[in-house]
């Protein structure tokens, strides 16, 4: 009996920190099990980099549709630029919440359910918002900010950055790959993910051509039937020696719109390679 109540405590507990240890070097971390389980939400320790943006020191005040950002170290997040900048105005953010899982939940109150408890979002300010100096508001073309948190993130089963990307992967193509884009679904609570199968440019724009594209962008239809706010990271997987290892940064979610007359998605996602020197120049990478 003792030892059931035990296994039971060491099943609550796992549910709230996990057995992952997440030290300092460490990112993009890799479950395979996870990976292919398709649940009707994705669990607290999976895609842990992803945050969720807040517009004002009220934790429910995003503005409409909201924007997720991607963090990449325990200082510095990824977001799509445009949910900053529109036109003339000056960038304007308030905190992120890091660790996002119900998003109707209050950042520094525990959700439970059934006894399976999850840490809450950690709310941190935002210290600086640096705008792609190349971005432009009228297109959208290069919108990508590097957000600075005014104090480091606190690194947990449900907090660990994502992994950039490795050089072996430098002039790989996005088109017709598989990613996972994970995200909160717009019309949904919890923290989500689906498969992105790429296609080309030429494809995207003659199909769709309202969705957003540009050079240094992929677009991609997803899976499964959701909506996911801007910002939503895609990733992908570093394998060495046909091992999985762990999750890289693809790209980000730039913008989305509903295939005329069916239940899906196609978005189109910004590659970050291009801007990999602007981020190394403008994150702080505290990481080995
Ligand atoms: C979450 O995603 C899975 C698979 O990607 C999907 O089957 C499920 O319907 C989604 N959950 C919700 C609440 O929509
Ligand atoms: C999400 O949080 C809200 C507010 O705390 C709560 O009412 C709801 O039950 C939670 N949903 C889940 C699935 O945990
Ligand atoms: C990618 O292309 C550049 C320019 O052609 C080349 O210098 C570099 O070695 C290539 N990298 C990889 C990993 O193939």
């Amino acid at each position: 009996m003792q030892a059931v109540i035990f296994l039971l405590c060491t099943i609550g507990f796992v549910g709230i920190v996990g057995q992952l240890r997440a030290d300092d070097g460490k990112c993009g971390y890799f479950d395979e099990v996870q990976m292919h389980k398709q649940d009707s939400f994705a669990v607290p320790t999976e895609h842990q980099w992803l945050a969720r943006i807040a517009y004002s020191d009220n934790n429910h005040q995003v503005p409409t549709g909201g924007c997720m950002a991607v963090l990449i170290s325990k200082r510095s997040l990824l977001a799509p630029a445009h949910c900053f900048v529109r036109f003339e105005s000056k960038p304007e953010a308030f905190s992120v919440h890091l660790g996002v899982w119900n998003k109707t939940a209050d950042v520094n109150q525990p959700t439970c359910l059934n006894g399976y408890c999850v840490l809450p979002a950690q709310e941190i300010k935002l210290a600086e918002i640096s705008i792609h100096p190349e971005y432009d508001p009228l297109t959208f073309k290069n919108s990508l900010a590097v957000l600075t948190l005014q104090k480091d993130a606190k690194l947990t089963a449900n907090v660990q950055p994502v992994c950039m990307p490795p050089p072996s992967v430098a002039n790989d193509t996005l088109v017709g790959q598989m990613f996972m884009l994970a995200g909160i679904p717009v019309n949904k609570v919890l923290k989500n993910k689906s498969w992105v199968k790429t296609v080309s440019t030429p494809w995207c724009q003659s199909k769709h051509n309202s969705l957003l594209t540009s050079s240094t962008m992929v677009c991609g239809y997803l899976q499964q039937s959701e909506l996911y706010h801007l910002g939503a990271p895609i990733v992908a997987v570093q394998v060495e020696g046909d091992l999985p290892k762990n999750f890289y940064l693809v790209g980000l979610q730039m913008d989305v719109l509903r295939v005329p007359n069916t239940q899906r998605y196609v978005a189109s996602f910004l590659d970050v390679r291009p801007y990999l020197e602007y981020i190394n120049n403008n994150a702080i990478f505290d990481l080995k």
